[in-house]
């Protein structure tokens, strides 16, 4: 192992001068894989410099999503702090389900779950939480616990009537993924229609619900969404749970873009309401820049977990005490330790650190958002307090400019739509950049936009022959 640490070390170094030089790696055509990389596994073992030779490769030509040149995506950035608890996670190689098998580190779960429940505002005494595989696996443990909450009898007899789930149009696509995992069935999601900023209309929400119940359905679910995947909205949470308590609906807040905002002050305001609803999640992975995936789940009463996710199993629980035997309240059996590299980061910055990183990521938007709207050759389409700020450059069409971007490496950027709007969506997660980065993001692009005016004109299957 030592050597293999070694090892690390030297890529590792390569991979960090190279993200440095080369923030966007060179673009690999998917027809071309295999002759850009040597990826084919053979018979026979390689050598030790040509073994390093072919990873060193390999990563070098990886997309980089650390880089100051990525925003394509809701994560990004690398907290050093992080990622040393994920490396050492791997060496330890603990299963999160047993007392036995992942000792102390259950404690380290533990203790970021009840300080989340009590910064959410939850009876730490009674709420519970868990780890799962991302924020579609969070979403889905919310809806199977509400679902049993509803009605006990199906986790041993099946669905047996319509329930029925409501979310916003603006929601993620996990939730519908999830209505039809759970066997309630994909016809019975409604989609809630959205204000102008892409926020859920609370009003539409009660008159679908009493559509529904006039027509003998049962209403069981509600999604409200905190920071929208393509626009960063965030659902009145606080009037949604006024609903859902008048109907005893279960209320879920998916904020695994945007749920980081409980660790600041300044933006906790925008999940008012929370401690209200039934269920929260967030990731990590997103707003707090750890390494994926870091997806947590917290529920006022974890009764619910126990009731939907506990099992016996003989050959696994052999010791000690179901509340600290952690597979009796997850959705998986074996289960890697995603606790350790956000309880090192949390250790290392404090509560105050991470109150910190979030509030950064909100300047940076209004960075870019002010810097935007006093640019006439700008057009912008989303809204304050969001940290995703959605806008194009001389009516060039995004899918193209993003396109050539990447194809070029000059720049990760993604797009996206809003009430038939296309837009580059620009996501200011990544918390180490600064006011120059930002203005440098928007600088490139207008660079490269006098450098490429000819390729940016023609047709976009055109755009891929030119570049390779
Ligand atoms: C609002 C929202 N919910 C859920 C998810 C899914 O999270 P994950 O990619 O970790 O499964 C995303 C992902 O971007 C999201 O934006």
């Amino acid at each position: 192992m030592k050597e293999d640490i070694e090892l690390f070390n030297i890529i590792a170094q390569a991979f960090l001068k190279e993200e440095n030089d080369h923030p966007v790696a060179e673009f690999v055509d998917a027809k071309d894989l295999k002759s850009s990389v040597d990826i084919a596994l053979s018979q026979d073992p390689l050598n030790d410099e040509k073994f390093l030779a072919t990873v060193k490769n390999l990563v070098l030509k990886t997309p980089k999503t650390a880089s100051k040149m990525f925003f394509n995506q809701l994560f990004g950035g690398r907290k050093s702090k992080a990622v040393l608890g994920d490396l050492l996670a791997v060496l330890l190689n603990n299963s999160m389900y047993t007392y036995k098998v992942a000792g102390v580190q259950v404690g380290v779960e533990k203790e970021i779950i009840n300080q989340i429940s009590r910064i959410v505002g939850y009876d730490t005494n009674l709420a519970g939480g868990t780890f799962a595989s991302g924020g579609s696996m969070t979403n889905l443990m919310a809806m199977i616990m509400a679902r049993d909450a509803f009605d006990a009898s199906i986790i041993n007899n099946g669905i047996n009537r319509k329930m029925i789930v409501y979310t916003s149009q603006q929601s993620h696509y996990s939730i519908i993924k999830n209505a039809s995992f759970t066997g309630l069935g994909k016809d019975n999601v409604r989609y809630i229609a959205v204000d102008q900023q892409g926020r859920m209309f609370v009003e539409d929400l009660e008159q679908q619900i009493l559509t529904d119940l006039s027509n003998g359905n049962a209403p069981f679910f509600v999604n409200a969404t905190a920071g929208t995947t393509v626009l960063g909205a965030y659902d009145p949470v606080s009037n949604i749970s006024e609903i859902c308590k008048k109907y005893g609906i279960w209320l879920h807040v998916d904020g695994a873009f945007g749920g980081g905002v409980i660790f600041s002050e300044k933006y906790r305001q925008l999940v008012d309401g929370l401690e209200k609803a039934n269920s929260f999640s967030f990731n990590a992975h997103k707003m707090l820049n750890t390494p994926l995936t870091c997806s947590i789940i917290i529920t006022q009463d974890k009764k619910h977990l126990f009731d939907s996710f506990s099992n016996d199993a003989s050959y696994l629980y052999q010791t000690g005490d179901d509340e600290y035997n952690l597979g009796k309240t997850s959705l998986q059996c074996g289960r890697r330790n995603d606790a350790l590299k956000l309880w090192t980061l949390w250790k290392f910055v404090g509560t105050k650190g991470l109150s910190n990183i979030v509030e950064n990521q909100f300047y940076l938007a209004d960075v870019a958002r002010d810097y935007i709207k006093n640019n006439s050759d700008y057009t912008l389409y989303s809204f304050g307090q969001s940290l995703s700020i959605c806008f194009n450059y001389k009516n060039i069409p995004p899918k193209r400019l993003c396109s050539l971007l990447y194809e070029k490496a000059e720049i990760m950027v993604g797009f996206g739509t809003f009430e038939g709007q296309d837009f580059i969506r620009l996501v200011t997660i990544n918390s180490e950049n600064s006011r120059e980065d930002i203005l440098n993001f928007l600088k490139k692009i207008e660079q490269f936009v006098v450098e490429n005016e000819e390729l940016l004109l023609v047709d976009s299957s055109e755009i891929a022959k030119s570049v390779l």
